[in-house]
C-alpha cells in the first residue's frame, strides 16, 4: 500500500480533523445527491435498519442515506467530535476510532466509509473491525484513493491509498465476497481511477 514511512499517533491525526472541521471548503458538510459516489452507497444501504458511516466528518453521506432511507438508524461515527458536531442531529453520533469499534459483534446491516479508511494507519486491523461488525449477509462499501495515483496529491504523512487488489485481499478475509471498480463523481464523466469503490458482502 502506497504510505510514506511514518505513521503518526491517532491523536495527533485526531487534533488535525478536530481543526480540519472549520474549514468548510475542503471538508464539506453536505454533498450533491447526484454524485456516483453517494448514489452507490444510498442504494447500497436500501432495505438496511442499522447501518454504520465509518469516518463520517460532518455526516453528509449519512443524511443523504437517511433521507432515502427513514426507517433506517444510521449511526455516523468518527475520531474527531468536532466534526460530529456539524453533523444533523437525526443521525446517531458517536466518537471513537475505527481500530477499536465500540459496537457488538454483527451489529450493523450495512456499512460504508468514503474517504476515511485512508486514514486508518492499521489497515488491516481497521479492516477486521469494519467487517467484525457487519452482520453476515450485511453490504459494505468502502470508497477510497487508488494506490497507483499516488502522489497526485499532497497528502498528510499518515494516508495511505489502497489498490484494488490489496484492500480486496483484506476484505476477503472477513467477507464472502469482494470486488473493486474505479469510481467516477458524475455519471456522463468516464473515472479516471482516482478513486476506486469496493463492494463486499460479509
Ligand atoms: C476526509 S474525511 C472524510 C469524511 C466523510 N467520510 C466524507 O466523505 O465527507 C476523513 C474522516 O475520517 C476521520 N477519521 C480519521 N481517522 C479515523 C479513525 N481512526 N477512526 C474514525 N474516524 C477517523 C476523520 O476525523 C475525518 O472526519
Amino acid at each position: 500500500m502506497a504510505a510514506r514511512p511514518v505513521a503518526a499517533p491517532i491523536e495527533e491525526i485526531r487534533q488535525t480533523f478536530e481543526e480540519s472541521a472549520a474549514d468548510e471548503e475542503h471538508f464539506p458538510s453536505t454533498i450533491d445527491p447526484r454524485i456516483l459516489h453517494v448514489r452507490v452507497v444510498v442504494g447500497a444501504m436500501q432495505g438496511a435498519l442499522r447501518v454504520l458511516d465509518l469516518g463520517c466528518g460532518k455526516g453528509r453521506f449519512a443524511r443523504l442515506v437517511k433521507d432515502a432511507v427513514p426507517e433506517c438508524q444510521v449511526v455516523a461515527f468518527d475520531l474527531a467530535v468536532a466534526m460530529l458536531r456539524a453533523a444533523a442531529p437525526v443521525l446517531d453520533r458517536c466518537a471513537g476510532s475505527m481500530l477499536e469499534l465500540p459496537f457488538p459483534d454483527a451489529s450493523f446491516d450495512g456499512l460504508y466509509a468514503t474517504e476515511s479508511l485512508e486514514h486508518a494507519v492499521d489497515i488491516e486491523r481497521a479492516v477486521a473491525e469494519l467487517c467484525r461488525v457487519v452482520r453476515p449477509g450485511g453490504q459494505i462499501v468502502i470508497i477510497d484513493k487508488n494506490a497507483d495515483h499516488w502522489g497526485r496529491f499532497k497528502t498528510p504523512r499518515w494516508e495511505k491509498w489502497f489498490t484494488a487488489e490489496e484492500l480486496n485481499g483484506l476484505l476477503l478475509r472477513h467477507c464472502r465476497q469482494a470486488a473493486a471498480a474505479p469510481i467516477s463523481y458524475w455519471e456522463d464523466v468516464p473515472a479516471d481511477g482516482l478513486f476506486l469503490c469496493w463492494r463486499a458482502t460479509k
